[in-house]
């Protein structure tokens, strides 16, 4: 077996062949099955896209009309899941409780028969449909207040935001956060993704694969960014302190949070889009002070380190759409799960078919021959 080159965090080391995806990192594009994010973003929809990433084709009238009815119908979380909720500390992180439940589907759904075309379908439905459900379950609860029951007369992003803040949201703003699921659904060979497949290779259950990825996207270097951002926005307050917070960073050489890529070396186009989205927003609902902050901190940040190639990703501007529509900042992470849990078990169900468990191999930099030193004279 030949030996490649060791490469810090794997970079530019294929970790498998896939057709779910592709990102151009110098040109600044992203398609999901070979259609490009803007036009799906400008003309698609959440669930829409879910089916596409996860079966390889655009469904027809009928094929989304079915798979939103199922989607629909399994919305519902089981009772245990929800009673074993009641115990989650509230000042719990989201990520956390959301990681437990995941993982806690595996308890009533577990059977690993993957070869089997309905359980794939089945498991594919209950984690897109009951992940949404999960997330509002726990903010409702952490206040104190019982969970709603999902609505079925309401779409997928318009259910989610009325069962998180209790009242129906107007058609704009679930339509903007529809969109904003579009963006954030799948992305390559990312941490969490690469999680879920090291996961899925071993032939576990999806949900398990699921709460390995939900494990893995909860850092602050991967989708936990997009919380921080929002805190940094704060901590800097005004547009008149990018440039002192930004040098003092600088100095530190501390990492602007939603800032840099491993792939990207311009902007996300799905942060261009986001930017969109805010100012779509702001022209309905006022503007956003730290959107000013925000603006002026991209552009400080390209002047000192654009050189470099560091420019906003996804998770520069997500925050202030999120705050906008009045997600809470600790359940930005957790919507940009219920977004990529259609890209995990798209490149799931694409792996299926590999069965190849992944085993890398490392460069040994330890000693041989060592002795067994009795404790007496350690
Ligand atoms: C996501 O992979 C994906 O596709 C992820 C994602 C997806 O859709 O799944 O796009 C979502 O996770 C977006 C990234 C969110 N994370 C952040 O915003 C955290 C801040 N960003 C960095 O930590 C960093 O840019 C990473 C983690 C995103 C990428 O890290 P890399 O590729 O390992 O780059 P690196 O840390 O080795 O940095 C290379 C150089 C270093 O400078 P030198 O030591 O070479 O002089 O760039 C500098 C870094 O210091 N750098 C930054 C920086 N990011 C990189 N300097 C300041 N601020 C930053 N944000």
């Amino acid at each position: 077996m030949t030996v490649c080159e060791y490469r810090a965090g794997l970079e530019g080391i294929p970790a498998t062949q896939s057709s779910i995806s592709f990102v151009d990192g110098q040109r600044g594009v992203l398609e999901y099955r070979g259609i490009a994010i803007e036009e799906l973003a400008s003309k698609g929809n959440f669930l829409e896209t879910a089916y596409l990433l996860i079966w390889g084709e655009l469904p027809t009238e009928a094929e989304l009309e079915l798979f939103e009815h199922e989607i629909t119908y399994h919305r519902r979380l089981k009772y245990r899941v929800r009673d074993m909720m009641k115990c989650f500390p509230e000042s719990g992180h989201p990520m956390d409780a959301l990681q437990a439940c995941a993982a806690a589907l595996g308890l009533f759904y577990s059977r690993r028969a993957l070869d089997d075309p309905t359980y794939i379908r089945e498991a594919v439905v209950r984690l897109l449909a009951k992940i949404p459900t999960m997330v509002a379950a726990f903010q409702l609860m952490r206040k104190g207040n019982d969970p709603v029951q999902p609505r079925d007369d309401l779409g997928y992003a318009a259910n989610f935001l009325y069962m998180l803040n209790e009242r129906e949201p107007d058609p704009f703003p679930a339509h903007i956060f529809d969109v904003c699921l579009m963006l954030h659904a799948e992305h390559t060979i990312n941490a969490s993704t690469f999680s879920a497949l090291v996961t899925a290779s071993t032939l576990t259950d999806p949900y398990a694969v699921v709460a390995s990825a939900v494990g893995t996207l909860a850092g602050p270097l991967h989708g936990g960014a997009n919380e921080e951002v929002i805190l940094m926005l704060e901590e800097i307050g005004t547009v008149e302190n990018v440039r002192p917070w930004l040098a003092k960073q600088l100095a530190q050489k501390g990492k602007i949070m939603g800032f840099g890529h491993r792939v990207y070396k311009v902007k996300d186009p799905r942060a261009t889009i986001l930017q969109h989205l805010a100012e779509q927003l702001f022209e309905k609902y006022g503007r956003d002070e730290y959107y000013d902050v925000a603006v002026e901190l991209e552009k400080a940040v390209e002047e000192n380190l654009g050189h470099k190639g560091i420019y906003p990703n996804v998770d520069f501007y997500s925050g202030v759409v999120y705050r906008k529509l009045g997600i809470p900042s600790d359940l930005f992470t957790p919507v940009f799960a219920i977004s990529r849990t259609a890209g995990w078990l798209a490149h799931w169900k694409e792996q299926l078919n590999e069965n190849r468990i992944f085993r890398p191999t490392q460069i040994y930099t330890g000693t041989h021959e060592a002795a067994y030193v009795p404790i007496a004279q350690r």
